[in-house]
């Protein structure tokens, strides 16, 4: 028998996508050479975000530093930080604690790579020894979305889907 209450009146609405490994290309939102992101949650409220990275031939994501923790679950191919001995393969989960700073590399025989990415706070972009390069969080990637889906014609507001 289902639940007969209402739910709170001011709780959320719920997120649900089919598609989440979007065929259409234009759902996908470029962040550097090969690498890409398809947002799943932009959580404003409470500063992470739910997002697929995908990188397409040998790409690299930045040296970045976490302060807080990520959860990842490879969803295809593989991949490895400059800074680890061990590799993620399709079906790994990694839980990557704060503290982190780390370097993703896709290697050159996987042609792509996708993987489910929760970012808690901000990522830091950081020099070898630790100086801050620059910075994303949920409102950087929240901006990204909108720029990119106006350019490809789905309109800016298309990112508020995902927003809560
Ligand atoms: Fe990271």
């Amino acid at each position: 028998m289902p639940y007969q209450l209402p739910f709170p009146k001011d709780a959320q609405e719920e997120i649900v996508i089919p598609d989440a490994m979007a065929e259409d290309e234009r759902i996908w939102v470029p962040q550097a050479e090969n690498v890409s992101f398809r947002p799943l949650c932009l959580n404003r409220s409470q500063g992470y975000w739910m997002n697929l990275l995908r990188v397409r031939k040998s790409g690299v994501l930045s040296r970045h530093r976490h302060p807080q923790p990520v959860h990842g679950f490879v969803l295809k191919g593989r991949w490895h930080y400059l800074e680890h001995d061990w590799e993620a393969r399709e079906g790994s989960y990694v839980f990557e604690p704060p503290g982190e700073t780390h370097t993703l590399v896709v290697p050159e025989d996987v042609p792509e790579m996708i993987t489910y990415f929760q970012v808690n706070g901000v990522m830091l972009y950081v020099d070898p020894w630790g100086k801050t390069m620059g910075y994303e969080d949920v409102f950087t990637k929240i901006d990204m979305c909108r720029k990119h889906y106006e350019a490809v014609g789905l309109g800016a507001d298309y990112v508020d889907r995902f927003i809560r």
